[in-house]
């Protein structure tokens, strides 16, 4: 069908990488089947996909959708509590899950620019 992409079997289609305005966040539901979400940063052609889940006790890190980051744009920030997370690995550098990190997750941007992750991704 015209203008509907599809993936393998087990991959899903989160989003075109265009869908993210680069330097920003987006947040997507859970799969089917799930309860918890993902959610991407990009940055230029690159895209980072997180559980959107907070290692320090696993609620979700955005107040608004779509609104992962900080204001310059330079890390992830939970708003429970304020923890802060690198883009780059997810990994903790202030605040009370210090030294954990978000559950990366593995996807690939395909020649279509489509942001692919696994089927069962955040379940
Ligand atoms: S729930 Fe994220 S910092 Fe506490």
């Amino acid at each position: 069908m015209e203008g509907q992409v599809t993936a393998a079997a087990a991959e899903r289609v989160l989003c075109l990488l265009d869908d993210i305005p680069d330097g920003e966040s987006k947040g997507f539901a859970a799969a089917p089947g799930g309860f918890t979400g993902l959610f991407a940063v990009r940055r230029g052609d690159r895209v980072w996909v997180y559980v959107n889940s907070c290692p320090h006790i696993g609620v979700p890190l955005d107040p608004v959708p779509d609104r992962f980051l900080d204001r310059k744009r330079e890390h992830v920030v939970c708003s429970t509590h304020g923890a802060r997370f690198r883009i780059e690995d997810g990994f903790c550098t202030t605040g009370p899950c210090y030294g954990e990190s978000l559950e990366a997750v593995p996807h690939r941007v395909d020649d279509q620019r489509r942001v692919l992750v696994a089927q069962d991704a955040g379940l």
